[in-house]
């Protein structure tokens, strides 16, 4: 097992990444002020992973309440939400009851929101299981869920107290989930190391393998990254906007094309791609840079054709976005791999020769 600690002051908490770790406690027993914990999961990983985490801390006397929600990013809104309220409410949990998210982002995102709001605040902990929770979601503490106007749009800054990543739920990850895990790590690459962009053109086809000491590597080099950016800056008032790359673009397909239809992570992989192209078509990379981005994200498995979904709409998704200022679109664009910067300077026809129209 490896550990790697996200340095807040006294919010610091530990991420810890390894095989096996669902049953290994120990890691998630020293974090619960009281011996009562609710797991919130989802349809999906409850059958595979609910009863291998709830049966060891059960037999460490811990009173485990389960909440298991219907599967989909179309379910991370209000009304799912509520029902984490309603079951927390139901089973009188207290406010020092830590509330475990065990599943991908969107469980983690919304149990992180619950968490935060439940009685003003309860604990939390982050088991992430796909890939994409592991290396970006579970860590850094933003929380929250969709409106049919804008993802991700009502939330709160939350920190987890512990994120314990059990590579071995990766085993059961679909192929497409994985790939969508990749994105953000790709992302790592492109906004602060180039080393790990070139390490990652080199182990593409083990890491979707699963071979396990690249995958071990690729999750705690992302993790350390997004450790340090958000020691850096907590609330994105600056360096944290770099997360974004990719996402500006990655939210208006999304939207676009339909909350579900297009993963979050393929969504990622495009909008890089899409960031890539723009930054080229501005001067800011040369086409090579540009030529190895579409080649790393297509051996990732995710798709570098873009949706057509017209300018305009292009736009007004866009105009939904947290990095939005004064009205004003910002983009996170590269100026080689390895280095990202944040500028609301893009003229609409740079935008127009870059976003596909054509239906
Ligand atoms: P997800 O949570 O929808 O999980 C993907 C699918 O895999 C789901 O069907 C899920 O049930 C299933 N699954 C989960 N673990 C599994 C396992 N081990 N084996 C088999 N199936 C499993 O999607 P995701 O890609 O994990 O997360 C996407 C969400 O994360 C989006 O809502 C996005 O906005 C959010 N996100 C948040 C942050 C953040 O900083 N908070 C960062 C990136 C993305
Ligand atoms: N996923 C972007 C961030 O955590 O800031």
């Amino acid at each position: 097992m490896q550990t790697l600690t996200v340095d807040l002051g006294e919010r610091s908490y530990p991420i810890h990444i390894g095989p096996g770790l669902l049953e290994q406690t120990e890691w998630l027993l020293s974090h619960l002020p009281q011996k009562r914990v609710a797991i919130v999961t989802n349809t999906t990983v409850a059958p595979l992973y609910l009863e291998k985490l709830s049966r060891p801390l059960r037999a460490a006397g811990v009173d485990v309440v389960p909440i298991i929600l219907p599967d989909g990013e179309e379910y991370k809104d209000w009304q799912t939400l509520n029902r984490i309220f309603d079951e927390l409410l139901g089973h009188r949990a207290e406010r020092k009851t830590t509330l475990i998210a065990l599943g991908g982002g969107v469980v983690g995102d919304m149990t992180g929101f619950a968490a935060a709001s439940y009685q003003r605040g309860a604990p939390f902990i982050q088991v992430p299981t796909t890939l994409l929770a592991q290396v970006d979601s579970s860590v850094g503490g933003k929380t929250g869920i969709n409106h049919p106007l804008g993802k991700n749009m009502i939330g709160a800054f939350y920190q987890p107290k512990a994120v314990i990543a059990d590579t071995d739920t990766l085993k059961t990850l679909p192929a497409r989930e994985l790939s969508a895990g990749l994105a953000e790590i790709i992302k790592y690459g492109l906004i602060w190391d180039a080393d790990f962009f070139a390490w990652l053109e080199s182990h593409m086809a083990a890491l979707r393998a699963l071979d396990p000491g690249a995958i071990s590597y690729a999750i705690y080099r992302s993790c350390e990254i997004k450790a340090q950016v958000v020691a850096a800056d907590e609330r994105e008032n600056g360096l944290r906007a770099l997360l974004n790359l990719g996402h500006t673009f990655g939210h208006a397909i999304e939207a676009g094309m339909g909350y579900g239809n297009w993963l979050h992570g393929e969504a990622v992989g495009a909008g890089m791609v899409l960031a890539g192209r723009l930054s080229l078509r501005l001067g800011l990379i040369a086409a090579d840079a540009q030529a190895r981005i579409e080649a790393l994200v297509a051996a990732a498995g995710l798709p570098v054709e873009v949706p057509a979904l017209g300018l305009d709409q292009y736009l007004s998704y866009m105009g939904v976005d947290k990095k939005v200022e004064g009205g004003r679109i910002r983009f996170v664009l590269l100026k080689r791999i390895g280095e990202a910067f944040v500028t609301a300077e893009v003229p609409r026809e740079a935008l127009a020769l870059v976003l596909p129209t054509a239906r």
